[in-house]
């Protein structure tokens, strides 16, 4: 290329650069500042392949962004992890890497590493640092004619530093909605909360009442099917009861009980619990649970009553034959603060159910919502306040017609009093 056709293609890319950088800080939603960003580097780069990844804290992965809207089976085992020969790599040298020109250091690679980075076309690799950390990548595939020139590297450099930060401010942008969104729920709960066990006292009482009046009528009548008539009363009245139970359990939940468990056991001896339920529908129960520790430190009562719920839940939506649900469980070690000791558990339990209609989904955490004839809608309340009294967190997701997740994060060690 002569030089003046070189000088004309750099301004090119200083103006689309200067555009891309404008439109950072107007999109704050990290799928489209990704295909904004996408769109603009292939086009200035006249590269097919353009890869984001960001760290994932939750697994501990750097994971592509958005890998839920892209096709999931073409980015299967697409991700680099922080103690990756490439990641250690980017992190020493702070600078991109320009693979074609140092393949003594992709000889170095792991030959899982070599393997995605040639699933992905990998030419250029640009690492997104920030507090000297190597929070995320960029990568480009081949141009569709000629090589990266210096000059054009040098102004990618400069864009791709500006891109870290605008993904960076998303992601926090996003976090942060979230959080608002939890505290929202939190108080709506607290506030129902109250209501609920404020009603259930009021109604408890002439509930007694009633239940030992039909006692006593029942014992006094001798016709037999007078008598069964007063039977069903009793089993509504005690219905009725075990409600307000809920409701009370989940307002003013009993003290936690923590104690040292096996994790692995306790989550067999809840699906041996639920089971029955499933294999009278055909429903196949998965377990896999991958951690290297198995012990936590848990209310053993209150998370039973949890997976419990969540697996009921799903055992009831499934209304169809090859019907599965599967519980999926990592020990993972954590950055965050919030959870003691530095280990925690991602529990994800999955069927392929009918799924949530996505404006409901909020709906689902709230008391008394309920879909079903003889629910109560408390299970999910009740699941919430047990999860975030173990210091946990808690999330639904769902896709109509091809079924729902709930993920848990449960620390793995909850201080308690007299131990400190
Ligand atoms: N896995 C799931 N698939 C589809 N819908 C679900 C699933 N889990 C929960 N839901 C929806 O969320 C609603 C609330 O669930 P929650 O467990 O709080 O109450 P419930 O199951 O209706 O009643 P209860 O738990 O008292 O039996 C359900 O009625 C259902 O509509
Ligand atoms: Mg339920």
């Amino acid at each position: 290329m002569g030089a003046k056709g070189k000088h004309k293609s750099q301004q090119d890319l200083t103006q689309a650069i200067s555009e891309l950088n404008k439109s950072f800080s107007l999109i704050t939603d990290l799928v489209q500042l990704r295909d904004n960003f996408v769109a603009r580097v292939k086009e200035i780069t006249t590269t097919k392949y353009v890869t984001v990844f960001l760290m994932d804290h939750d697994y501990d992965r750097y994971y592509p962004i958005g890998k839920e809207v892209n096709n999931v089976s073409e980015l299967e085992g697409v991700f680099f992890q922080p103690g990756d020969k490439l990641i250690f790599w980017l992190n020493v040298n702070k600078t991109l890497l320009n693979i074609p020109q140092n393949s003594e250091v992709f000889s170095f690679f792991t030959d899982r590493e070599k393997a995605v980075l040639q699933r992905i076309e990998a030419v250029i690799v640009y690492p997104f640092v920030s507090m000297n950390q190597v929070k995320g990548l960029v990568v480009l595939g081949e141009k569709e004619s000629g090589n990266y020139n210096p000059d054009e590297l040098r102004l990618l450099s400069i864009l791709f530093e500006q891109a870290s930060f605008a993904f960076e401010n998303s992601l926090l942008y996003m976090q942060q909605r979230e959080r608002a969104s939890k505290m929202y729920r939190a108080d709506r709960l607290a506030t129902l909360g109250e209501l609920a066990a404020g009603a259930a006292h009021e109604i408890r009482n002439p509930l007694t009442s009633i239940r030992s009046t039909i006692q006593y009528l029942k014992n006094r009548i001798t016709d037999r099917e007078d008598k069964s008539m007063a039977e069903d009363l009793i089993n509504e009245v005690d219905r009725i009861n075990d409600i307000i139970q809920g409701m009370l359990s989940f307002a003013k939940p009993v003290e936690l009980r923590i104690e040292e468990t096996d994790f692995y056991q306790l989550i067999c001896q809840t699906i041996r619990l639920v089971n029955n339920s499933a294999e009278k529908k055909g429903i196949k129960l998965e377990l896999d649970f991958d951690s290297d520790f198995k012990i936590i430190f848990v209310d053993t009562g209150q998370i039973k009553q949890v997976l419990i719920n969540i697996l009921m839940n799903a055992v009831q939506a499934i209304q169809k034959p090859a019907g599965i649900i599967t519980i999926s469980v990592r020990g993972l070690t954590s950055e965050y603060k919030a959870f003691d000791r530095n280990i925690y558990y991602l529990i994800e339990i999955k069927d392929n159910g009918p799924g949530i209609p996505q404006n409901l989904l909020d709906k689902v955490f709230d008391p008394f919502y309920t879909t079903k004839q003889e629910g109560t809608g408390l299970g999910l309340s009740i699941t919430y306040t047990i999860i975030n009294r173990h210091r946990g967190d808690i999330e639904i997701q769902s896709e109509l017609g091809k079924g729902t997740m709930v993920k848990i994060k449960l620390p793995g060690r909850v201080t308690i009093k007299n131990e400190l």
